[in-house]
């Protein structure tokens, strides 16, 4: 797959160190966040990694800011998108399972190292369940249809 990372000023070093664990799994990084130095604020490349799932530009987006919860909110605000902030892994496997998530958000100064790695894998590895979960995501577009809704 094509994995996509953003993330601002406060998580440049867990995102290298997830950028390198999902290149050691054998998936293309392409890096939409903030590098060592820069200020970035998380609207950015929260807007960005959202951007790029809906261009088709990657298969699955990872988040990571202070908390996880800003650079989530911003990527969800792009209609089409479901970001889910997780602190554990069994909600990032459920997060796809059940809500076809295509980005998972997750905070570096929350977690560490090994349970965003842990997070990552579940992420990655979950496929949508369909079935009754597929009529509960089509009514989170609908809310999305409803007011993206452009007056003529
Ligand atoms: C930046 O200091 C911090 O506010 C941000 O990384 C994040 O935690 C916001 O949700």
């Amino acid at each position: 797959m094509i994995i996509g990372f953003g993330n601002d000023h406060a998580a440049v070093a867990l995102k290298k160190a997830m950028m390198e664990h999902v290149a050691s799994l054998g998936h293309e990084c392409i890096d939409y966040g903030a590098q060592d130095g820069e200020k970035m604020d998380y609207p950015v490349p929260g807007k960005a990694v959202a951007e790029a799932v809906l261009r088709g530009e990657i298969d699955k987006g990872i988040l990571i800011c202070g908390t996880g919860i800003g650079i989530s909110i911003a990527a969800n605000k792009v209609p089409g998108i479901r970001a889910a902030a997780c602190s554990e892994p069994f909600s990032a496997r459920l997060c796809v399972e059940h809500n076809n998530c295509q980005i998972v958000a997750f905070g570096a100064r929350v977690i560490g190292e090994g349970t965003a790695r842990d997070i990552v894998d579940a992420f990655l590895s979950a496929e949508f369940e369909g079935g009754r979960h597929a009529a509960r995501v089509e009514l989170i577009g609908a809310i999305d249809a409803a007011y993206c809704r452009t007056e003529e």
